[in-house]
């Protein structure tokens, strides 16, 4: 059993975030609910940043958006001094309501379309390109200063099979001899500005894994900028940052992997006059463990089995039946009974992957109950869905003790909002 620790607090055996009550919040917001700490994200922010800034100060942090796109998040990142780092032109959009200066957005997508290109130009943000072919493209919609191509460094590390991002089958990056070629036709284009870039992972708890990755990454573009003629502006190792989810699973030693990256930074670059920046795109990392999903009992059954039924689902959490993640769970009103017994948590979605925890050892659960989730701040509403006709869950920022509605529930409206219907069907 996991112990609860800062910003979770059991006080007289009912689960408090950031000092407040989660059973109060969800009688007066209803559930489902992600509920943030963002005292939780400014601390994870400053832990990367200042393990990497003491041992090397050009280092820069770009948010990967797409862990969570709420745009209260967002600016609270950026008043941080976070970049963003989008996947796709309405990320962009969002990194750019929320008031990031262009210089401090970097666009990394895949398989782009002209149209996202066209858009990406015309904003003026640094391109992480996937391909030489996208260059192509990409220049037609006016040469960028800085250009930038993610590398497949060849391997990768994640928390699933599904999330290692490099290797032979990997569908992003390139090779050496590919990244040779794309560069060296960026620099006859005329473009004056280069960095290189993986990110072939996530979810990774192992420390040395990101000296050895970088390493792989300075070997493959020592060649390149030998071969091509060209000086490295900034190298971006990408995000990767893993947190524990599961009873045994060990703190990401961020001070350890600013080591072992630096050092390779050091060994490569002490002695030149412009060293290159150190950029990092963690997107997990910062959010993940800021934020709890409450979700209400509405139904136990017994059929050999005992099945809890809440209203978090594959639909809200996503994770469970797409990679068999475990999130640890708490019954908020019943931190100090005593009885315990093992349970499926499932969700209401007509799917048998619809399960959020298998035989899991939890308090006597009876309907009415309500289950925290944890880590829920990172790919949780992100990743999340209408499907089964059911409306997305609210979220809820918490500072201070103050609460802030920071996405309303949805409900039918936002279901029904882009369909029409034509006429000859309505009789
Ligand atoms: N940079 C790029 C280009 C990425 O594609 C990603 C994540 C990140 C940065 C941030 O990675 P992080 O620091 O969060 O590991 N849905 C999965 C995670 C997929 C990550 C996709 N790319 C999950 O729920 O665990």
């Amino acid at each position: 059993m996991w112990k609860i620790e800062q910003p979770l607090e059991n006080r007289n055996g009912v689960l408090h975030l950031g000092g407040v009550n989660l059973l109060k919040l969800a009688e007066k917001y209803g559930t489902p609910l992600f509920v943030t700490d963002e005292a939780r994200i400014r601390q994870n922010y400053r832990t990367i940043r200042n393990a990497f800034a003491r041992r090397w100060n050009k280092f820069k942090i770009f948010y990967a958006v797409k862990a969570n796109n709420n745009i209260s998040i967002l600016n609270i990142l950026r008043q941080e001094g976070a970049g963003a780092d989008c996947s796709c032109v309405p990320e962009l959009q969002l990194a750019s309501l929320s008031k990031f200066k262009m210089e401090d957005i970097l666009y990394t997508g895949n398989y782009n379309s002209n149209d996202e290109l066209k858009e990406a130009a015309q904003m003026g943000v640094t391109a992480n390109l996937d391909d030489i072919s996208i260059l192509d493209r990409f220049a037609k919609f006016g040469l960028p200063e800085s250009i930038c191509f993610r590398i497949n460094p060849g391997f990768g590390k994640g928390g699933f099979e599904k999330l290692v991002f490099a290797g032979p089958d990997a569908k992003f990056g390139i090779t050496e001899e590919v990244a040779k070629k794309a560069y060296a036709k960026a620099k006859k284009l005329g473009v004056k500005k280069f960095g290189i870039h993986m990110m072939a992972g996530s979810s990774v708890l192992d420390a040395d894994y990101f000296g050895q990755v970088t390493e792989r990454l300075f070997q493959i573009g020592k060649s390149i900028a030998e071969s091509v003629g060209i000086e490295f502006d900034f190298v971006n190792i990408g995000g990767g940052f893993g947190v524990p989810y599961k009873p045994g699973d060990e703190d990401l030693d961020i001070e350890r992997v600013a080591q072992e990256v630096t050092e390779r930074f050091k060994g490569q670059f002490e002695s030149s006059s412009n060293p290159p920046y150190l950029y990092a795109e963690p997107g997990r990392y910062l959010v993940c463990d800021s934020t709890v999903l409450l979700s209400r009992v509405h139904a136990v059954k017994f059929t050999g089995k005992k099945f809890v039924g809440i209203d978090a689902g594959m639909n809200i959490l996503l994770r469970p039946a797409l990679y068999g993640a475990y999130h640890q769970m708490y019954v908020v009103n019943k931190l100090d009974v005593q009885k315990r017994e093992k349970v499926n948590v499932v969700g209401q979605v007509c799917e048998n992957s619809d399960i959020l925890a298998k035989d899991r050892d939890l308090p006597f659960i009876e309907e009415g109950d309500l289950i925290a989730i944890l880590n829920a701040g990172a790919y949780g509403y992100s990743m999340s869905s209408n499907y089964n006709t059911r409306p997305r869950a609210g979220e809820l920022l918490l500072n201070n003790g103050e609460e802030f509605l920071i996405r309303e529930r949805e409900d039918i409206t936002d279901i029904l909002d882009r369909q029409r219907i034509p006429g000859r069907l309505l009789k």
